[in-house]
């Protein structure tokens, strides 16, 4: 079932979207979450570090599960998504380093793409799996292809992604070649997924995975099968659905 949310104003979005997450948390405080880098979620994990601090929200015993890494940089670069996560949600709340999992881009990917799959079996399905969308319909870094892959693997970017992330990097050429991810199977697998969109760059490809076909070449669309999709937009990315 798809449930749609539409909202006005950015902080609305950032409420409702870090709600879903606290409110998770409150009622079983070792849930695990998959985790989404980008712009989409920053202020949601702004949000949350915020609910930390006022004492309403409690990570002591979550771990979490990021959806990708890029290949070939070290987790102490600032552009890894290990860096991001720092920076943006774990080291201002107290979630404990051992609990947070991304898969490891830098030494050896074939053998991080491995031990992923093996951390997610022992997780069982992910409580809640949060997404961002790209303008291509990838989740995670799962690419519109002919086929897909169901499990954690290692992924050519598009040129559309390295493009829109090169405005993390110093120039485009900085931008990895490859990252892991998560595969479409692991990210169905979870009980419940929170879709995110924000800005009118969005509105086609959020209408497309919605409302459109079912098909690998927009891997999103896949959601439409899944039981429990709450999709959270801002009127803009929201815009034909
Ligand atoms: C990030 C990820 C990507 C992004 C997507 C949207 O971990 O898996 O799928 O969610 O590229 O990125 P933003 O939010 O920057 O538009």
């Amino acid at each position: 079932m798809l449930n749609i949310l539409k909202v006005d104003h950015e902080a609305q979005f950032n409420d409702i979207g870090a709600g879903i997450v606290a409110s998770l948390l409150q009622t079983r405080p070792q849930a695990a979450l998959g985790l989404a880098t980008g712009s989409t979620p920053v202020g949601i994990y702004r949000r949350l570090v915020e609910l930390y601090r006022e004492g309403s929200v409690n990570f002591s015993q979550a771990r979490t599960y990021n959806l990708d890494e890029y290949v070939g940089l070290p987790a102490d670069h600032p552009q890894s998504y290990r860096q991001f996560m720092e920076e943006h949600l774990f080291r201002h709340v107290n979630i404990l380093p051992h609990n947070t999992y991304i898969p490891s881009g830098s030494e050896n990917p074939e053998a991080a793409v491995t031990e992923y799959d093996r951390l997610l079996e022992q997780a069982g399905p992910l409580d809640l799996q949060i997404l961002g969308l790209g303008h291509n319909g990838h989740i995670g870094f799962n690419e519109p292809a002919n086929k897909l892959h169901s499990r954690t693997h290692i992924v050519a970017l598009d040129d559309r992604t390295r493009e829109a992330n090169a405005r993390f990097f110093r120039s485009p050429d900085e931008v990895p070649t490859h990252a892991i991810t998560m595969g479409i199977a692991s990210i169905l697998h979870a009980k419940q997924i929170l879709l995110m969109a924000k800005g009118e760059d969005k509105a086609e490809i959020v209408a497309r995975a919605l409302k459109g076909p079912l098909t690998t070449h927009c891997p999103a669309s896949l959601l439409q099968t899944h039981p429990n999709v709450t999709i959270l937009v801002d009127a803009k990315a929201g815009r034909f659905i």
